[in-house]
């Protein structure tokens, strides 16, 4: 399905990233990042394994410290932010693990039902029962509710997890390779839910993936991760408007050429 036009808000960075730097022992993974994600904009970050792709989105939601640099989220700066407004702050953060991260011995339902019980403790059943059969919907999958995880394709489960972030509503939404593992129909699907979720829940969102066609049915914006920096950024077809040998082979390698 073609992607709707969005409208970011160019004035207005949810989230803002300078001279970001992070290395693990002597390993300098992250060495000067600069990064906006503008409010509703779908921004897609490509890079070879081992680029520190992971690394970034975990930074962004306060899972692991940088060394250098500035990340601002949400108007928090992370490197100073408190336990408890961090805590605050994840909530507003959705996280879609590559894995999914569903609990195995839990029904949909209760999978859904859990970040609400945790962080929502004022809900009614009634109003918990409304909000799981919501984003169920929103999913496409109101018929798993009373189903186990095992019980559910790989496209499926990646359906729910991504329903399991959006219960919160978060404002921000982080996926890491959402269509890793799944067959093509299945991948055009996810990205196409990418697309709903951007519309229907007003989210600005990071999508990692080494998925050009997921890149390219999802990105508003590309930003290409390289030797620790991102070195180009852009509309899809102007990151890839380049002879640079750490770029090409992306391109080939998906698109046969
Ligand atoms: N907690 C950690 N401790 C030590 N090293 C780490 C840690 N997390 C990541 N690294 C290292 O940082 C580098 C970047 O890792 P990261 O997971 O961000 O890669 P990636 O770009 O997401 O790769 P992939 O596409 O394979 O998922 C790797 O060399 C990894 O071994
Ligand atoms: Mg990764």
């Amino acid at each position: 399905m073609k992607k709707a036009a969005i409208q970011a808000d160019h004035s207005n960075p949810v989230i803002s990233i300078r001279g970001l730097k992070k290395a693990f022992q002597d390993y300098s993974v992250l060495r000067g990042i600069d990064l906006d994600l503008y409010q509703g904009e779908n921004l897609v970050v490509l890079g070879r394994s081992g680029t520190g792709k992971s690394v970034l989105i975990k930074i962004i939601s306060g899972l692991l410290k940088p060394d250098a640099g500035q990340v601002e989220v949400l108007g928090y700066n992370i490197a100073t932010i408190s336990e408890d407004e961090l805590q605050a702050l994840r909530i507003r953060i959705g996280f879609s693990f590559q894995n999914s991260a569903l609990y195995d011995s839990m029904t949909v339902r209760k999978n859904l039902e859990f970040p609400l019980v945790r962080n929502r403790r004022n809900l009614t059943r009634g109003e918990i029962n409304t909000n799981v059969e919501a984003v169920l919907d929103a999913v496409g999958l109101s018929q798993t509710i009373n189903q186990m995880p095992s019980e559910l394709s790989g496209g499926q489960r990646k359906r729910i997890g991504i329903a399991r972030t959006l219960i919160l509503n978060p404002e921000i939404m982080l996926y890491d390779e959402p269509t890793a593992g799944l067959d093509p129909i299945t991948c055009i699907e996810i990205n196409d839910l990418i697309n709903e979720v951007q519309q229907r829940y007003n989210t600005s969102s990071i999508i990692i993936t080494h998925d050009l066609t997921c890149a390219k049915q999802t990105g508003d914006r590309i930003a290409m991760l390289l030797d620790g920096q991102f070195q180009r950024t852009g509309t899809f077809e102007e990151v890839f408007a380049t002879e640079d040998e750490r770029v090409k082979p992306f391109y080939d390698y998906n698109f046969i050429k």
